[in-house]
C-alpha cells in the first residue's frame, strides 16, 4: 500500500534524545509499509545547511530548508521524520502550514540530566562559556504550544517514548497498516501516559 505522507517532527534540546527515538521510529513504520526517510540536523548541517551558523537567521534558515524537503517528500506520500533542535516557535508554526500533515514531538528532557549525558561535551563547554548560542544554556529554545505528543526522555526509557508515539500516531490517523498492535514488541507503556 501506498501510504498517505506524513511529517513527524522531533524538536527538543541538544542530546535530548530526538536521533535516538527516530532511529527508533523508522524500523517500526517502515515494518506497516510507510516509506521513510530521515532528515537530521546534525546530517543536513554537513550538506543541505553546510555553511551555517547557530545565529536565529541561520537556524531558521535551516528549518525553513529542511521544512522544504520534509513537505515535499509529505507530498509524495513519504513518511519524514525530522530531527533538529528547532528552537524556535514561529518557524516551526510555517513549517507546519506549509506541510499536509505534520506530527509534532517535543522531547523533554531536564537540563541537568543533558549535562549529565553531555556525549559530545558540548554543554561543559557552554557552561565553561567556551560555546556561545548554546541552546538551552545560552541561546532560547521554546517549547512547543501543541505537540501532538511530548516524551519525556529523563522520565522514561527510550521503549516507553516509542510507544508514547506510536500509539499517537494511531490515534491521530497517521499509522499505516496496523494490525491493532500498537504497540511496539518488548514494549511497556507504564508509565507512559502524561
Ligand atoms: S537547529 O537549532 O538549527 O535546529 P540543529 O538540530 O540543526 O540545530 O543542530 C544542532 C546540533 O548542532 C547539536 O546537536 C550540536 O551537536 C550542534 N551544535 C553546535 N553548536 C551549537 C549551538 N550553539 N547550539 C546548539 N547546538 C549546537
Amino acid at each position: 500500500m501506498n501510504p498517505d505522507g506524513v511529517t513527524i517532527w522531533f524538536t527538543g534540546l541538544s542530546g535530548a534524545g530526538k536521533t535516538t527515538l527516530a532511529n527508533l521510529l523508522a524500523p517500526e513504520l517502515e515494518a506497516r509499509g510507510h516509506n521513510v526517510e530521515k532528515l537530521d540536523g546534525d546530517v543536513i548541517r554537513t550538506h543541505l545547511s553546510k555553511g551555517l551558523g547557530f545565529s536565529k537567521e541561520d537556524r531558521d534558515t535551516n528549518i525553513r530548508r529542511i521544512g522544504w524537503v520534509s513537505a515535499m517528500g509529505t507530498r509524495l506520500g513519504g513518511t519524514m521524520i525530522v530531527s533538529a533542535i528547532s528552537p524556535y516557535r514561529d518557524v516551526r508554526r510555517e513549517v507546519r502550514a506549509m506541510t499536509p500533515a505534520f506530527f509534532e514531538v517535543y522531547v523533554e528532557c531536564p537540563l541537568d540530566e543533558l549535562v549529565r549525558r553531555d556525549p559530545k561535551g558540548l554543554y561543559k563547554k557552554a557552561l565553561a562559556g567556551e560555546i556561545a548560542n548554546f541552546t538551552g544554556v545560552s541561546d532560547p529554545y521554546e517549547e512547543p504550544e501543541q505537540p501532538e505528543v511530548v516524551v519525556n526522555t529523563g522520565s522514561e526509557t527510550p521503549e516507553a517514548s516509542l510507544a508514547k508515539i506510536l500509539v499517537a500516531l494511531e490515534r491521530h490517523g497517521y499509522l499505516a497498516g496496523s494490525n491493532g498492535q500498537v504497540a511496539p514488541a518488548g514494549a511497556s507503556t507504564a508509565g507512559a501516559a502524561r
